[in-house]
């Protein structure tokens, strides 16, 4: 095990966009568990093992309150925002979490979400005929990738999409912007935004998962105001960022996997395999924080109260104790149990939606525009560095 002082680094950028840092290399030797080094010095947990990950991320004694001081935090940015806010669902633990998913779960679920086929696709498709229309060339993230989830979401929320200018932008500086104060002040302006849009719903109800909560407020004094912008915070964040960077990394994959790509348009059946192994290899929420409430013997070894726990996504999805030759991508292998919507109580909300999107967005791309390439250098292609949270920055494509 490394010693003090020689932790690697965490989190650190990747090299190419679709494969963990190499600097990540000596945490896979020391599978499941390691010790890296957080951006203010501290030392803590890095768990890199499938089966170790999927024991803690089912723990109760492994906290998600982010506001508890010795909870550990990837970033200055990352500090700003979970140490003046307690997230709703992420950051809360059973009970109060459990009462807040109870609130949602129904306009989740699996059936729910299939009988939101039809609008997705109509919002896929409009989206490519103005792309067509336009070009090509296309820069890909701005035409389709990020539009794509952003007006799903704002659907099911009940969000007007004319305010998406606005709200990518606050959600980008909240998670990229240039200082912890950027941050802050993104994260209090979207907060704001969503209060008033959250006070309107009162006298003029529409038909959104915030509307509903509004409504239920009102009957049987669900969620109170700070409540339900917190959790209109997190859903519109989570909602569009995250399925974006899938889209346009997952594009980016395929482009410069051409056999896998050339599978996958000659037998559409295999795209549902295709997501989950895309999900599997990019693994795109690259860090997963909680802390030790008490003691945890886990594998031999005790992880002692207070102690960060970070989980590198990449790394457990890559465990070729589970994956064999885990660093290629194939559509046959069985990519079910990764962890790159998480595991355990948190394991994400909108994992129906995002796999519905993923193959509707990527099917029909790849339907749609059989001679789709990049325009660019695949090398010169900008993607996000750093954070936690990977996807390229912009994706020049023709047709
Ligand atoms: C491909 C796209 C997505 C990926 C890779 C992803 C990934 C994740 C991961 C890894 C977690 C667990 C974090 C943890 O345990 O620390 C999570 C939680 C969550 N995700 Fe997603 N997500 C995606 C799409 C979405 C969408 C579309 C929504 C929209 C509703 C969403 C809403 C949430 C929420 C609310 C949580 C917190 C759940 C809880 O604490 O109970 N996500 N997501």
């Amino acid at each position: 095990m490394t010693t003090t002082g020689e932790a690697v680094a965490f989190p650190q950028s990747r090299s190419c966009p679709y494969h963990p840092p190499a600097a990540y290399d000596p945490l896979r030797e020391e599978r499941p568990l390691a010790r890296v080094t957080l951006w203010d010095g501290r030392e803590v947990w890095l768990v890199s093992g499938h089966r170790t990950a999927r024991k803690l991320l089912a723990d109760p004694r492994l906290s998600t309150d982010s506001t508890r001081p010795d909870f550990p935090l990837p970033t200055e940015r990352a500090v700003a925002v979970r140490r003046s806010r307690r997230p709703a669902l992420l950051g809360r633990d059973d009970p109060e979490h459990n009462a807040q998913r109870r609130l949602l779960i129904p306009s989740f679920s699996l059936k729910h979400v299939d009988g939101m086929r039809p609008r997705i696709q109509a919002t896929v498709d409009g989206l490519l005929d103005a792309m067509e229309a336009a070009g090509p060339p296309a820069e890909l993230v701005s035409a389709f990738a990020l539009p794509v989830p952003s007006i799903v979401i704002c659907d099911v929320l009940g969000v007007p999409y004319e305010d998406h200018a606005f709200f990518e932008e606050q959600s980008r500086r909240m998670l990229r912007g240039p200082t912890a104060e950027d941050t802050l002040e993104a994260l209090t302006r979207l907060e704001d935004y969503l209060g008033e849009l959250i006070d309107g719903k009162r006298a003029n109800p529409g038909e959104g998962v915030l509307d509903a909560l509004v409504a239920r407020r009102s009957r049987d004094g669900g969620p109170n105001r700070e409540e339900l912008v917190q959790l209109a915070t997190i859903l519109l964040v989570a909602g569009h960022e995250t399925t974006a960077n899938m889209i346009s990394l997952g594009t980016y994959t395929l482009l410069r996997h051409p056999g896998r790509l050339a599978e996958l348009r000659a037998d559409p059946e295999l795209l549902p395999k295709a997501v989950e192994e895309l999900l599997r290899f990019l693994s795109i929420a690259d860090g997963m924080l909680r802390v030790a409430r008490e003691d945890v013997e886990v594998d031999g070894t005790v992880i002692r109260a207070g102690d960060g726990v970070v989980f590198s996504t990449s790394l457990i999805n890559r465990d070729g104790t589970v994956y064999a030759d885990p660093d290629a991508l194939d559509w046959e292998r069985s990519a079910r149990h990764h962890v790159a919507f998480g595991f355990g109580i948190h394991q994400c909300l909108g994992q129906n939606l995002a796999r519905t999107e993923l193959e509707i967005a990527l099917g029909t791309l790849l339907r749609r525009l059989p001679g789709l390439r990049l325009a660019a250098p695949a090398e010169e292609i900008p993607f996000k560095p750093g954070d936690t949270i990977q996807g390229m920055l912009e994706l020049p494509v023709t047709w």
